[in-house]
């Protein structure tokens, strides 16, 4: 059997009971660690280089990375473009080979968010690629404070409205949810998560998962989501153990040394990742 699409692993998860961990990397030793954690947990994965890494490495040169990578890697490798808030970057993206690229027009007006999402599908999909959309918000380090009342929420007949008219396979939903560390506990609207699952037939995607509890990311599942996005703990660890290191064994060690150690540390977040969305044994 060859390699799903990303789709098709959605609906497996769907049916599962589990979510398609999501991860962000920026380089090649994150990368790397990142499939061998899938590997070794034998659990599909989507690695994912947001708008900044990929217009300082270039998207081809990302997916030729990516690409040699996931041939030789005993699960599947899903190659995403994260949150880019231009056509152009998902066009490019697209034209090198990703499989799946999110277009995030959720600051936009719903009319401009629904013609930059239809524009990125109808390019997308001549080649096989999906296309992620955004609607509510996804909280950020900055932002945390500055929605209130509730104006990050999704709204679902606006939900309903972009998927009808866009073309999106899959949506990024704003729950409550929020980039980065967060300064309290989440609240996630699960009751808002539900109703827009009710009202869609496509997968849902839930942003910010650095620091959301196990049993809140469990319920989220259980209420529609499919994709389950962690970066911040990815890049937090792999700076922090780069630091540790260079304190334990001087600034005179040789990057092949060091970046091993950090390699070793960000296994471990994702396959404790893996085991929080249910996906180990499911490649
Ligand atoms: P965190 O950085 O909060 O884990 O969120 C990642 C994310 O949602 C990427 O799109």
């Amino acid at each position: 059997m060859g390699k799903l699409t990303i789709m098709e692993q959605f609906e497996r998860a769907d049916k599962g009971g589990y979510a398609v961990p999501h991860f962000n990397f920026s380089d090649i030793w994150d990368l790397e660690a990142i499939i061998s954690a899938a590997e070794e947990m034998q659990s599909p994965v989507i690695v994912a280089s947001n708008m900044k890494c990929a217009s300082m490495h270039s998207p081809a040169v990302i997916a030729g990375m990516e690409k040699a990578m996931a041939a030789r890697a005993s699960v599947p490798v899903y190659l995403h473009l994260d949150h880019s808030t231009t056509v152009e970057l998902c066009k490019e993206a697209v034209d090198a080979g990703y499989d799946t690229v999110m277009i995030d027009g959720s600051k936009l007006s719903l009319e401009e968010n629904i013609a930059c999402t239809k524009a990125v599908a109808e390019y997308a999909h001549k080649t096989g690629t999906f296309v992620e959309g955004e609607i509510g918000k996804i909280k950020g380090n900055t932002e945390e404070a500055q929605y209130t009342n509730g104006d990050f929420l999704v709204q679902v007949p606006d939900a309903v409205e972009l998927v009808e008219k866009s073309g999106v396979d899959f949506l990024a939903v704003g729950v409550g949810t929020a980039h980065g560390f967060y300064q309290g506990k989440p609240e996630i609207n699960f009751d808002r998560l539900r109703e827009v699952n009710e009202a869609l037939s496509l997968p849902l995607v839930l942003h910010g998962g650095t620091g959301i509890p196990e049993e809140d990311v469990r319920r989220a599942i259980a209420n529609g989501i499919n994709k389950m996005n962690v970066g911040t703990i990815i890049y937090h660890t792999n700076v922090v153990t780069i630091y540790k290191t260079l304190q334990e064994r001087g600034d005179g060690i040789h990057t092949l040394d060091l970046m091993p150690e950090s390699q070793k540390a960000i296994k471990e977040v994702v396959k404790g990742w893996i085991k929080v969305c249910m996906s180990e044994g499911k490649a």
